[in-house]
């Protein structure tokens, strides 16, 4: 797979598809064109080519149309330092945006961080209408609709809002709201739940398409998490690579929580391929704070059982995404040692959003469902 693709495994049941959008008053039920739609769909798949390349700023698509509804332009964030979206677009654009429609994935910012506030480049482009779809939440750069409908700029807010806040803005906007990254554990298991068989082994137990999978999900993230277990078990690159092996152009950085410092200096993912950092703490909230303050809003878990353990009894896992292969062990190491659950009634639910079959594996994708707390 082109890593620069969408990830498909995002892509949004139906049944999630945002209905705001769908009462749109534009829409009549016929099959007329409907260049505004088209274009926020290619500003969500715009979005998704950045992900992981953006952080701490949002992942965010952006795509102009020229008075007639043509396409004229389109953009993407940058890496941090460089344009938004929209300043992107806008350049793609050139004066050709001069009484179009700006349809972009996140609201336009107000204010200047290391670039200048979005919304003035709007205006000084001649943009007369705006379509997005999820309002900042960050209080920082929000009230970027409102000043630019005081300038007399249509606004229309929340088209395809689902999507947007379910793709590739979901680990920035979770960061927002939580103050930590967002978490995807990640591990591949036998059938009967092994990740490891009796002997330790545990290289190849999902197949290479599996394997190819998760390499894209790499490229997508900040940081790759592992515990000092699984260095000193598999002394695992952690990079990301693509189907011929070939390390992707921007890596993630990897980080192994190791307190007693075991891990030595001869071992794999201390080599040059992508920074490493090794954390002496075993508290998962302490290490996501230091993750975000690096800037990371997007965190892959890939330890073993231990570390993955601690992370769910911490309530530090948001996302699960689990390669079942068809194989058994009875015995070997179990996916989660330990969670804090004593009886069914607390046990951790996977809110089950793709099943997809991959080769001979299975793949489950989902957000973790919490049982209430006493
Ligand atoms: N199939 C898969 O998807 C998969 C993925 C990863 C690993 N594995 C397998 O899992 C096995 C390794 O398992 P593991 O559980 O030892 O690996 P791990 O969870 O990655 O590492 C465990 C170690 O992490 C450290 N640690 C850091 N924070 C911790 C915390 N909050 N709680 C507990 N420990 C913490 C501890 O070492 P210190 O006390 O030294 O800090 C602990 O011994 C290997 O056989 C490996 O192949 C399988």
């Amino acid at each position: 797979m082109d890593w620069r693709e969408p990830i498909p495994w995002f892509a949004v049941p139906p049944r999630d598809r945002d209905r705001r959008a769908d009462a749109d008053p534009r829409r009549d039920g016929s099959a007329r064109p409907d260049p505004e739609r088209d274009a926020m769909r290619r500003a969500l798949a715009l979005g998704e080519r950045v992900r992981g390349r953006t952080s701490p700023n949002p992942p965010v698509g952006a795509v102009i149309l020229a008075a007639n509804g043509s396409l004229v332009g389109q953009g993407a964030t940058r890496p941090p330092g460089g344009p938004h979206a929209e300043v992107v677009a806008l350049a793609d654009a050139g004066r050709k945006a001069r009484g179009g429609t700006a349809v972009v994935t996140l609201e336009p910012c107000a204010h200047t961080g290391r670039t200048g506030p979005c919304v003035e480049a709007l205006l000084a482009a001649g943009i007369v209408r705006v379509v997005y779809a999820v309002d900042d939440p960050n209080p920082v750069a929000a009230g970027g609709a409102d000043r630019l409908r005081a300038a007399g700029v249509d606004v229309v807010a929340g088209v395809a809002r689902r999507q947007a806040a379910d793709g590739a803005l979901r680990p920035w906007l979770h960061a927002l709201a939580t103050g930590r990254p967002f978490v995807t554990w990640k591990f591949a298991a036998t059938l009967d739940g092994r990740v490891a068989a009796a002997d330790g082994s545990a290289r190849w137990i999902s197949g290479a398409g599996s394997r190819a999978d998760a390499h894209a999900l790499r490229a997508i993230v900040d940081a790759i998490l592992v515990g000092s277990g699984t260095v000193l078990a598999d002394d695992p690159r952690l990079t990301a690579r693509d189907a011929n092996g070939r390390l992707v152009a921007r890596q993630p950085l990897r980080v192994v929580l190791d307190r007693r410092h075991r891990v030595p200096q001869s071992a794999a993912v201390l080599d040059r391929a992508a920074e490493t950092l090794l954390l002496d703490t075993a508290a998962p909230r302490f290490a996501l704070k230091a993750l975000h303050d690096r800037g990371a809003r997007h965190v892959l878990l890939e330890g073993g059982p231990t570390l993955a353990g601690a992370f769910v009894e911490a309530r530090c896992v948001d996302e699960v995404v689990a390669y079942l292969a068809p194989k058994l062990l009875g015995a070997g190491l179990s996916a989660l040692a330990g969670a804090g659950v004593a009886t069914i009634d607390e046990a951790v639910k996977l809110d089950v959003r793709q099943v997809a079959r991959i080769g001979g594996d299975v793949k489950i994708v989902g957000p973790l469902v919490w049982p209430e707390k006493e």
